[in-house]
């Protein structure tokens, strides 16, 4: 169904942005390598829905982290930059997801959901 393509050359290291897709708001976050270390540092043990950093991106453009912004306990939108770790906070039911969108605390069941997509190029991402 509806796919779109999408330019990251605009976001900066640090740096998300919302998008939409098929009436989803979707986020797309140009990783640190801080917050990329943090996500790899994590044991699969303290993980509720264990997913290596490795699973969460795409080969090669590991600095790209690209989930559906509804929290996966009832939809609320997470806050980035916030929570316990480093990653989002939902201001619903206080859930917290790390730097690769793995739910950590509060009542979300699973991680963020990663929506099918691809690289076209270093800056281009087709989502769907
Ligand atoms: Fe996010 Fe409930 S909707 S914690």
């Amino acid at each position: 169904l509806a796919s779109i393509e999408f330019d990251l050359s605009g976001i900066e290291v640090g740096q998300s942005v919302t998008i939409k897709w098929r009436g989803l708001p979707v986020f797309v976050r140009n990783r640190t390598p801080e917050e990329i270390a943090e996500a790899k540092a994590v044991p699969m043990s303290d993980l509720k829905d264990p997913a290596t950093d490795e699973q969460r991106t795409k080969p090669g453009h590991e600095q790209w982290l690209i989930m559906i912004a509804n929290c996966t306990h009832l939809g609320c939108i997470p806050v980035g930059d916030s929570g316990d770790y480093n990653g989002w906070a939902c201001p619903c039911h206080g859930s917290q997801f790390d730097t690769a969108g793995r739910i950590r605390k509060g009542p979300a069941p699973t991680n963020l959901v990663l929506p099918p997509y691809e690289f076209i190029s270093d800056t281009l991402v087709k989502i769907g």
